[in-house]
């Protein structure tokens, strides 16, 4: 029996409908359910073949669990190690590099640091910052975010340098940017799951957060042309970052999709937010993917450890050569 372990926060629908999924869809040969653990020997076996990790970025008892247990194999959904050391600022620029339009975006020095931080821990930054140079590249409106962060906390729209410098000196320790604000004229969520299935939602962030009435139903929102680009950019993001789930969101300026926001590992999927549609889309699809690998076998990251616990025979050949006899006696002889 194949076991497939969800570890979640409070969120009930998605772990709800996701396990009750696999488990009608397995017949008999895949078990899927809540994870319990407590605390983690070295050496704890397998229990898992796949995880489906919803919360550990929030609980670091959770993320240093999950590494432990990819160690021995198990599949995590999204990968523990990459979401560590992930951040949006470098997605931006990686998605970029890559082809995606990503609004001008700047990487700002803290206002504050932790206490063992003095002045002369800084010699490296520049100081006055060129905020006129910033905020001339980047325009008005803007967008103050984290680097690093999600549902809204932090995010500010931004009209002038007043109006900026009085945000940010509220941002205390933490790591923030600065975005060109996109005045959309569409604006679209995506699911993409298994780096390859992309569901395009219609969405409406003038709609209160989390509140249910931001997912709009528009049928033929976007067009073909357009459609088809954004799930381009959908697939490209997501492979690049190697994400097996993950949201992506375009903000649409004269038909061109900007991304302005790709680190969702654990994106909302619960019912009263996200809609029944969406929600099943979600659960079907993880389904698919998770039974679909299951049977082919998931690909595991290329972690220097991960090769040195399974060496390919040709280089473990390569590692130890057999020596010659003429050497052999040369060093015999040395000794
Ligand atoms: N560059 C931008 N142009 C236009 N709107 C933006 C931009 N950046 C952010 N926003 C608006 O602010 C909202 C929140 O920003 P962002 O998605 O970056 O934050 P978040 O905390 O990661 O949100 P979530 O938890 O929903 O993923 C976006 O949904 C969008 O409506
Ligand atoms: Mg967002």
């Amino acid at each position: 029996m194949k076991r497939v372990g969800i570890l979640a926060g409070r969120e009930i629908t998605f772990p709800e409908s996701i396990i009750k999924s696999i488990n009608e869809k397995s017949s008999g040969k895949v078990e899927a359910e809540m994870i319990k653990f407590g605390g983690i020997r070295l050496d704890e076996p397998k229990r898992y073949e796949v995880i489906i990790d919803r919360i550990s970025h929030e609980v670091p008892y959770y993320r240093a669990t999950l590494k432990r247990m990819a160690l021995e194999g198990t599949y995590i959904i999204n990968n523990p190690f990459w979401w560590s050391a992930d951040d949006k600022f470098f997605n931006f620029s990686l998605a970029a590099k890559l082809g995606v339009a990503i609004p001008k975006t700047v990487l700002l020095p803290q206002e504050k640091y932790i206490d063992a931080i003095t002045p002369e821990s800084l010699r490296n930054l520049e100081f006055p910052l060129d905020w006129e140079g910033i905020v001339n590249y980047v325009g008005f409106p803007a967008f103050l975010k984290p680097f690093d962060g999600g549902g809204w906390k932090n995010v500010s729209k931004i009209h002038s340098l007043e109006e900026l410098w009085d945000v940010y000196n509220q941002t205390g320790t933490l790591c923030m940017t600065l975005q060109e604000g996109i005045e959309f004229d569409q604006f679209v969520r995506c699911y993409c799951v298994g780096r390859e299935k992309v569901l395009i939602m219609p969405y409406d962030p003038s709609q209160p957060y989390l509140s249910g009435s931001q997912y709009v139903n528009v049928e033929n929102y976007l067009t073909p042309e357009l459609h088809a680009r954004v799930e381009k950019d959908v697939k490209t993001i997501c492979n690049a970052l190697g994400y097996d789930l993950n949201t992506v969101e375009f903000a649409i300026k004269d038909g061109i999709p900007y991304a302005i926001d790709f680190m969702n590992p654990a994106p909302d999927a619960e019912i009263a937010s996200v809609g029944e549609y969406n929600h099943n889309w979600i659960v079907n699809a993880m389904t698919d993917f998770i039974f679909k690998k299951l049977e082919s076998g998931f690909e595991t990251p290329d972690y220097k450890w991960s090769a040195m616990l399974n060496p390919p025979e040709k280089s473990a050949k390569k590692i130890l050569p057999k020596a010659k006899p003429v050497e052999k006696k040369a060093r015999a002889k040395k000794a």
